[in-house]
């Protein structure tokens, strides 16, 4: 049962962070498109598209399927486990600001600079390599 749970959250993960990495790309395009233009009224459903039917509900599987991991593997006292929670809640914060973000552009009220976009979209991908290397490494 614990491999297939743990399948299932690396599936979830590789989802989450697709969606994660690929939304303040979108982000960064969308800032070039005049507001009410065609291209970003497009850019608008495809942002609420991938927030709703991705990167919400692949976030909750990981959860989900990561706690299971935490209680039947006993990790709840281990370093790298409390480590890696930092990290993931920290990730999950910059989720929620995505979010914010999504319905910002929504309500063609974006104030934050193509540049803002491009140094935020780094931040996943950084979390995304300490959070691997807390849970395949364990070190400490
Ligand atoms: C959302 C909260 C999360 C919790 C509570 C959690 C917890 C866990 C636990 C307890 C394991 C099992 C470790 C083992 O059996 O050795 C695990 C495996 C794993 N987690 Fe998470 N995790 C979470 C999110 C994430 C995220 C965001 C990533 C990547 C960005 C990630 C990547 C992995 C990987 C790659 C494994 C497999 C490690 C291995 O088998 O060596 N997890 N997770």
């Amino acid at each position: 049962m614990y491999e297939w749970i743990k399948a299932l959250h690396i599936i979830a993960v590789i989802s989450w962070m697709a969606g994660m990495l690929y939304l303040p790309r979108l982000f960064v395009y969308h800032c070039e498109a005049e507001v009410g233009s065609k291209q970003s009224e497009t850019f608008k459903v495809m942002e609420w598209r991938l927030l709703k039917a991705i990167i919400n509900p692949a976030m909750i599987v990981t959860w989900l399927a990561g706690l299971y991991l935490v209680w039947a593997g006993h990790w709840y006292l281990s370093g790298w486990f409390h480590a890696k929670l930092t990290l993931v809640l920290i990730l999950s914060g910059v989720h929620g600001f995505f979010s914010r973000c999504v319905k910002d552009f929504a309500a063609d009220r974006n104030r934050r600079t193509q540049k803002f976009y491009r140094i935020i979209n780094e931040v996943p991908t950084l979390l995304m390599i300490l959070i691997v290397i807390c849970v395949v490494v364990k070190p400490f």
